[in-house]
């Protein structure tokens, strides 16, 4: 097996920090037979002014992935959010991160257990560059064309969305390949009574004549903190409630506004679904504001919302 030469050369494994080539895992694990992992993606902002590094809601992220684990039976789980976001910062100081970058924890069942194997659990975390979960140039520079999918979205009683585990992911994969395949760049799945639920990575936003409408996350979305931390900018910013209710899929053609939202993708401007051109193709003002405020938030270029950063450097 070739290891590709890695942009940062560490990784964290049960507590040690190791070479990024010593990182590897048993093919017969739960994890890899059965999908037994549960996991995160967390952004870090280089502010260069600053010369700060800051993790964006990290701990609402550990907070979440621990869920997940819970859901999961990962019983012999002994992490604390607190101690994963200190294992994380000595992780990006040791690779003296400078840069925006992706963060990568898991939490997997190792060991070589059945279906139904609860232990024991590892732990990892890996560092990528913040680009390469996006394409050349970026979304924004040309139209996001965003497909309805025909697979539906996997439901609470089957596999609950509501939580990051890998196992879900293979619904947004088969609905991702069967888009990119069509010439899209992203896709939204339906639930079975035909409602909105979300991108296959990402939380949907519509303006709707100057309000700001969503899906509930009982409509088998991800809890996803960049959705709660967009709700609340919006309603700092505007005065106005965003409105979280059932969504149906003609309003997605028939919206002022959409844009995405999520950890990986940012605020992310959809210029068109299943060919219909949304906001004549350009960022609406809405989707402007939002992505500014944002993105300035988790970059520390503005002093408010400071309890969702965390410095990484003294
Ligand atoms: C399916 C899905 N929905 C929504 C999101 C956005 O969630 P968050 O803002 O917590 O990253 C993600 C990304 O993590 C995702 O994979």
């Amino acid at each position: 097996m070739s290891i590709m030469v890695p942009r940062f050369k560490y990784l964290m494994v049960d507590g040690e920090i190791v070479p990024y080539e010593e990182a590897k895992i048993h093919i017969l694990t739960p994890a890899v037979r059965y999908g037994a992992t549960a996991f995160e993606g967390i952004r870090a902002y280089w502010n260069k002014g600053q010369r700060q590094l800051y993790l964006f809601r990290c701990m609402e992220h550990f907070e979440r992935l621990l869920q997940s684990a819970k859901l999961m039976g990962m019983e012999n789980c002994s992490y604390q959010p607190q101690s994963l976001i200190e294992i994380s910062i000595d992780l990006l100081r040791k690779n003296s991160v400078k840069e925006d970058v992706h963060i990568r924890p898991c939490l997997f069942v190792s060991g070589e257990g059945s279906i139904q194997a609860s232990g024991p659990v590892s732990f990892g975390i890996g560092i990528a560059p913040a680009g390469t979960v996006l394409p050349k140039g970026g979304w924004k520079q040309k139209p996001f064309r965003m497909a309805v999918s025909s697979w539906r979205r996997i439901e609470d009683n089957s596999m609950p969305p509501r939580i990051k585990v890998a196992a879900n992911y293979q619904n947004a994969r088969m609905a991702l390949l069967q888009a990119e395949y069509d010439g899209y760049d992203g896709v939204v799945l339906l639930d079975a009574m035909g409602h909105v639920t979300e991108e296959a990575r990402a939380c949907v936003f519509l303006v709707i004549d100057g309000v700001l409408v969503t899906p509930q996350v009982s409509n088998d979305i991800l809890d996803s903190i960049t959705r709660a931390s967009v709700i609340k900018i919006f309603t700092d910013v505007y005065g106005i409630d965003v409105v979280e209710r059932d969504v149906d899929r003609t309003e997605l053609y028939l919206a002022d506004e959409i844009f995405l939202a999520g950890t990986a993708l940012g605020i992310t401007p959809v210029g068109l679904v299943d060919r219909i051109t949304v906001s004549d193709a350009i960022p609406g003002r809405i989707t402007t504001d939002v992505d500014k405020v944002y993105s300035d938030v988790a970059r520390g270029s503005v002093d408010s919302y400071a309890e969702w950063r965390t410095p990484v450097y003294n």
